[in-house]
């Protein structure tokens, strides 16, 4: 079962990362989610996500130090991971998108929970979501959607947004040459989902933004229907297309 979940309830709060105090044994959680996962990725996850794995650096031994992660990713979008200690209130998260700050957890699963976490954690946040962060086209769009989305007034339109991140940004599927790849960090950071995602069981629909603003979703399950774009810049519109209507 999948470990991504939309950063919506609950507090915040400010921390630092405190690169120096993991311990190895959590450092080999992370080189042993690493590993289980980048080769399959090579295969099946979007050409945007390896290339930005390689752009900042993604280290494949250790627990990212984030510093040295954002130095990396200031010099081509600036966009930056900004440790959290938990779930953000929406509004807050969408606003830290606005700001081209990606919430990050800093805390990583323990060894005897390496498929299933209920919450997000570093390699989720990091491994599954920042390597996009290097592409400019999908800096600009996850930028713009927190733009749009922390103007969401009432829980309707906060449902919408949530819709339309889970879709793209949790379990967002593109067209390549090759075939149907995988940008969602849900996807990108679990095996599960992204056998399930690129399974016959999952019914892939284009991605079309009303479809998906009314598209309903459970996060505790294998999803039985995704979005597939036909790259980021459709992904952009679509944000700009919302953003017009409200
Ligand atoms: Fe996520």
């Amino acid at each position: 079962m999948h470990d991504a979940t939309i950063h919506q309830v609950d507090e915040s709060t400010p921390v630092g990362q405190h690169w120096d105090a993991y311990t190895d044994q959590q450092h080999a959680v992370w080189a042993t989610l690493y590993r289980r996962r980048m080769p399959a990725l090579r295969s099946t996850a979007c050409r945007v996500f390896l290339e930005g794995a390689d752009a900042i650096g993604l280290e494949s031994e250790c627990i990212p130090d984030l510093a040295l992660l954002n130095r990396r990713l200031a010099k081509r979008t600036g966009w930056k991971a900004v440790p959290v200690g938990g779930f953000l209130p929406a509004g807050e998260f969408f606003s830290s998108l606005a700001r081209r700050e990606f919430p990050t957890t800093v805390t990583i699963r323990a060894a005897d929970q390496l498929d299933y976490v209920p919450e997000p954690d570093i390699f989720h946040d990091v491994f599954g979501h920042v390597p996009l962060h290097a592409d400019p086209v999908f800096a600009d769009f996850l930028q713009r959607f927190g733009q749009v989305a922390a103007r969401s007034t009432g829980p309707e339109d906060t449902e919408r947004m949530a819709r339309l991140f889970w879709f793209t940004v949790e379990f967002g599927l593109v067209l390549e040459k090759q075939g149907v790849r995988a940008y969602g960090s849900g996807l990108i950071s679990s095996h599960a989902d992204a056998a399930n995602a690129l399974s016959a069981a999952c019914e892939h629909r284009p991605f079309d933004l009303d479809a998906v603003l009314n598209q309903p979703f459970k996060i505790d399950e294998l999803q039985p229907v995704l979005f597939v774009v036909s790259g980021f810049d459709q992904l952009f519109q679509a944000v700009a297309t919302l953003s017009e209507s409200m």
